[in-house]
């Protein structure tokens, strides 16, 4: 059984990390494609040393800006690598533009897929959506990660369907901080195009930002920076901080007051963390109890989430299961 691991954003290396190291401590026969998007290693390469991951078998660096382009370029380089190195089946993860093409190069090609976080749903007009849409129709293994996802589920008379939560629990439990600190901060990222491309909504996020009158730690990715210089944003008051490890980024999640994020992977950390969070999104994938969405009034959702009893209602890892990825591979192994 040969598998082929498709990977290019942060979170996805963060997420696969689990599969990556079991595939090893297994000698399973497997290897890395990373699509190769990202420009600055503190969103890519850097992951790879800070988790002890080897690097990736092939890196294919479509770095072409147009979207479509960069997409025939993936899947032309995919069939080259599949012809001369054909995998029994490919592991995606989620919604990307890599983790779509993968998919449907790979259904081209008779080649078995595992979509890892299937039929999650945010039923909004964004390109994720439609890529994830088309990944859960006709995957051969879609890995769920909570019953509550499951109500979105249509018509999957093609596939084997799981319910196994989040591979991120494996990246935390090995890497999770000892202690909590309580520094009486607030934590935040943000990098969604709806909130950082319009210079009205990213003026206007800064500004409620600073009227919390909170110390805020913002760990700012390369695109928001980029907004921010271009659009003259006063940041004073503000602690700004290049992209994090990922160990820094938990170690903040997990001692801040609470976290302000648009973030779909910090929203996944908070709820396993129990921490509340702030959703600066109109709507979520996750309705995780102790988050909540912040309906443009960011004050107003810091009174609301004062209330909110994190302890009593958040369902942390509801298969009890110390390692997701483990149970991923002996489904498909
Ligand atoms: C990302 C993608 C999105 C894609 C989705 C699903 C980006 C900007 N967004 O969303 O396009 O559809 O994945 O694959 O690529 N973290 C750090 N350091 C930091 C900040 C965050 O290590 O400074 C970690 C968090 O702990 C978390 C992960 O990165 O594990 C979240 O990644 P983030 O870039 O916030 O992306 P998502 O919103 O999850």
């Amino acid at each position: 059984m040969k598998i082929c691991i498709i990977l290019w954003t942060r979170p996805e290396i963060l997420k696969l990390y689990g599969i990556m190291k079991e595939c090893q401590s297994r000698w399973l026969d497997y290897y890395v494609i990373h699509t190769g998007q990202h420009y600055s290693d503190n969103m890519s390469k850097d992951f790879f040393e800070e988790l002890w991951l080897p690097r990736e078998n092939y890196n294919l660096m479509a770095k072409c800006s147009d979207r479509i382009e960069r997409m025939w370029e993936i899947q032309r380089w995919l069939q080259t690598i599949w012809k001369q190195d054909q995998p029994n089946i490919v592991i995606v993860q989620w919604d990307t533009d890599s983790a779509f093409v993968g998919w449907l190069t790979a259904k081209m090609m008779w080649i078995k897929v595992a979509h890892i976080e299937a039929w999650i749903r945010s039923n909004s007009d964004i390109p994720e959506e439609y890529n994830r849409r088309m990944i859960d129709q006709f995957s051969d293994y879609l890995f769920v990660p909570t019953e509550k996802d499951m109500k979105n589920i249509l018509y999957t008379s093609l596939s084997e369907l799981y319910i196994v939560w989040n591979t991120i629990c494996d990246t935390i439990r090995d890497f999770k901080p000892k202690g909590v600190m309580l520094w009486g901060y607030v934590f935040m990222t943000l990098h969604r195009n709806t909130n950082v491309d319009s210079e009205i909504n990213l003026r206007n996020i800064i500004q409620q930002v600073k009227w919390l009158w909170k110390k805020i730690i913002f760990s700012c990715h390369p695109r928001t920076m980029k907004m921010i210089e271009s659009f003259e944003i006063d940041m004073w008051e503000i602690v700004i901080v290049p992209p994090m490890t990922y160990q820094e980024t938990i170690w903040h999640i997990y001692n801040a007051d609470y976290i302000i994020t648009d973030s779909w992977g910090i929203q996944e950390e908070c709820c396993i963390l129990r921490k509340k969070c702030i959703i600066m999104r109109d709507s979520t994938e996750r309705p995780y109890k102790g988050s909540i969405l912040w309906k443009w009034d960011l004050k107003e959702a810091e009174d609301n989430i004062k209330n909110v009893n994190i302890w009593k209602q958040n369902p942390f890892n509801p298969n009890n299961s110390m390692n997701i990825s483990s149970e991923i591979l002996n489904l498909i192994v």
